[in-house]
């Protein structure tokens, strides 16, 4: 099932090329330049957007029902400033955070880089973020709770804030899982950053118990895990996840690994940071597929990790999950790759009932 895209969209030749050399080619500036652009959209400019970009092809998991099986990845509007405008870019839900208890201004910049010639980012941003009450205010504002006023489902992804001890994590996560899990139709736990110092001990299994446990209530609960741990490890923590009721797991976030650039970014691999984009396609594939086969299923899976083509996101589908989020393709390929990952997801589906019936 070849679905790449085989021409070069208006994004790939008109858009990227200038976004890319904006701001002397400081990549957070051009973030923070797009997504203002993004935040300021009005309804007309969304609804045209949305006749070119939104595919309806629903998919229920974990309780919910998604408009399509593409959502937005965690990291991209940390603070939810441009919620609209995503769904209108075509994903069928959105990711918000990582929000932390604390406001807090993350790591020294430069702290994002993109290796073109890879397809792939490194960040240490950490957490960045204006805190959990901020993002609940603006939650509020934008209306009735949940996903009714956005369309399409909203999952928000918490952090542990840098100044909190790893003694007290669960107390903070659970600070601002209070403030935000009415707002939310799933919570994502993130125990998996690289950028935060000790964050990642937070996946030993004793740990994700005593958070799943204090974080129990009616909104579903996922664990969200890095691609770097071993599979000993991750399979102790399926066991956690699924005796202490998560609803599932987000496999996966950036990596330390430096594999797969090509050589012309090989001077910024020495950057501390999560990699992410092209490099990561492979490894977090075969996470997803372990993952599913260790937990025979049980567990549904939104699978996240260089996803650059549509074949691509149909792969991650293949080994096992039942969503796909992306980060790194959307920088590199613009919203034609959310529609098509979208219209591949739904193809992958049809396909697999036929299959089955
Ligand atoms: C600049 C940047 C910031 C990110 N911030 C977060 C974050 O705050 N929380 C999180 O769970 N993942 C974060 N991620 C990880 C992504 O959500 C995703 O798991 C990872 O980038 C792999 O997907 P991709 O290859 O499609 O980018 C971030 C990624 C990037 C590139």
């Amino acid at each position: 099932m070849a679905l790449r895209c085989g021409r070069v969209t208006a994004f790939e030749r008109a858009v990227r090329p200038v976004l890319f050399r904006l701001g002397g080619g400081d990549a957070e500036k051009v973030h923070e330049f797009t997504l203002a652009r993004l935040a300021g959209l009005g309804g007309p400019a969304r609804s045209v957007l949305r006749g070119r970009y939104a595919v309806d092809a629903p998919v229920e998991v974990f309780g919910v029902r998604f408009p399509n099986a593409v959502g937005l990845a965690a990291g991209m509007d940390k603070n939810g400033v441009a919620l609209p405008s995503w769904p209108a870019l075509g994903f069928g839900f959105v990711e918000v955070g990582t929000v932390t208890a604390k406001a807090q201004p993350g790591n020294d910049r430069p702290r994002l880089f993109r290796l073109r010639d890879s397809e792939a980012i490194i960040n240490r941003m950490g957490f960045n973020n204006a805190g959990a009450a901020a993002l609940a205010a603006r939650l509020q504002e934008l209306g009735p709770l949940r996903s009714s006023k956005l369309g399409v489902p909203l999952g928000i992804s918490l952090g542990k804030s840098k100044v909190t001890p790893l003694e007290e994590a669960v107390e903070d996560y659970l600070t601002s899982y209070r403030l935000l899990h009415p707002y939310a139709d799933y919570i994502a736990v993130n125990v998996s950053s690289p950028n935060t110092p000790g964050l990642r001990t937070l996946q030993d299994k004793s740990a994700v118990a005593e958070l799943l446990t204090a974080l129990a209530g009616d909104t579903p609960v996922l664990v969200k895990i890095a691609p770097d741990l071993t599979e000993p490890a991750i399979a102790e923590l399926l066991e956690v996840c699924l005796s202490h009721g998560a609803a599932g797991v987000i496999a996966t976030n950036t990596t330390l690994a430096r594999d797969g650039l090509a050589a012309a970014d090989q001077p910024k691999a020495a950057e501390a940071g999560g990699l992410s984009g092209r490099p990561l396609t492979e490894k977090a594939r075969k996470v997803v597929h372990f993952v599913h086969t260790e937990t025979g299923g049980r567990l549904p899976i939104i699978g996240v990790g260089g996803v650059m083509t549509p074949d691509d996101a149909a792969r991650l589908l293949d080994a096992g999950a039942s969503l796909v989020q992306l980060y790194s393709g959307f920088i590199y390929h613009g919203p034609a790759l959310v529609r098509g990952a979208a219209r591949a997801a739904a193809t992958h589906r049809a396909q697999a009932s036929a299959e089955t019936r």
